[in-house]
């Protein structure tokens, strides 16, 4: 097995070759003066099973263009079997119709990596299962879940606890946390504008006064979802408020916002190449689930259980 990476993330992508103690396979993945991208792969991969880590974050079409242009020089080096680790699906809002005359993004970007020779994908947290039916290829979604449950036990155990899904969409994640942290109660935040041009307003579903939440969500982009709803909990009486997030996209002045915000602790994975002010927040901590990516791979490559890791 191989284990190559574009440069979305190497950092992850070194943790997971290290987990498996592989070293990444010796390529360069460059651009022309015009921006092009250019790949070379520098040592032999015929016959190989190979795994190409690229993560489609911000710049989420750069990104993907990377990833698309390493499947076809594996493909034309002969590999044997070609698995793209997408950690972090970019696109995978766009996996609907909003209104008319509109694309399914998702769709669209499961047909290239298909397309450019995929044969298998391996994802975290996809932001709605469904997206597993874009590929017409064998897709394996993995759940930052067990690695959540397991720091929140260390960190925040001994506390009354109460997971809160930040919106209705997010449910059946928070169920699934909650059980896992000794059948937790649950709450939901719904946020319900009742005439167009009024302020929105957030319901609280579920008793938090005097909880310690524990917001759980796929993405955090700007961080409005998450710090308004934090915010919401406290003004209905819950203790502290700290969020697990899989995909700490934050884009624009979202970590200024956290750091602003009523939440005690922003946990991420790193899926996605932390920046610097993420970093540097003393608000956000990352927590690692290269060893959860590195165990699926290894399955993959033996053709043993993948589900078996959630068990
Ligand atoms: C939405 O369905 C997602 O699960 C996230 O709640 C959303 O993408 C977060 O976006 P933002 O941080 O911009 O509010």
């Amino acid at each position: 097995m191989k284990i190559m990476a574009g440069n979305s993330n190497l950092p992850l992508a070194r943790a997971i070759a290290g987990y498996l103690e592989l070293p990444l396979t010796d390529a360069a993945v460059r651009r022309f003066a015009d921006e092009e991208i250019f790949v070379e792969i520098h040592e032999n991969v015929r016959g190989e099973d190979v795994f190409i880590v690229q993560s489609t974050s911000y710049p989420a079409n750069d990104n993907l263009m990377e990833l698309l242009i390493c499947i076809d020089a594996l493909k034309r080096a002969s590999a044997r079997r070609i698995t793209a680790v997408v950690p972090y699906f970019g696109y995978a809002r766009q996996d609907r119709k909003p209104g008319p005359r509109t694309p399914i993004s998702a769709k669209l970007v499961a047909n290239l990596i298909t397309e450019a020779g995929a044969d298998r994908v391996l994802s975290v947290d996809l932001h709605a299962g469904q997206i597993q039916g874009f590929f017409d290829i064998p897709t394996d979604n993995l759940y930052a879940a067990p690695a959540m449950a397991a720091d929140i036990q260390a960190r925040y155990g001994d506390q009354e606890l109460m997971v809160v899904s930040p919106d209705v969409g997010g449910v059946v994640r928070a169920r699934a946390l909650a059980k896992r942290l000794d059948n937790a109660p649950l709450a939901i935040v719904d946020k319900r504008r009742d005439r167009p041009g009024e302020s929105e307003v957030m319901n609280i579903i579920g008793e938090v006064k005097g909880r310690h939440c524990i917001l759980i969500d796929d993405i955090v982009d700007s961080g409005g979802t998450l710090c308004n709803a934090a915010q919401a909990l406290l003004d209905n009486g819950a203790k502290s408020v700290v969020a697990y997030i899989t995909h700490g996209v934050l884009s624009g002045a979202a970590v200024q916002k956290v750091n602003n915000s009523a939440l005690k602790e922003l946990v991420i994975s790193d899926t996605i190449l932390a920046t610097d002010a993420a970093k540097e927040s003393d608000r956000i901590r990352i927590l690692s689930i290269a060893t959860l990516i590195g165990e699926a791979v290894r399955r993959i490559a033996d053709e043993s259980s993948v589900s078996s890791l959630f068990d």
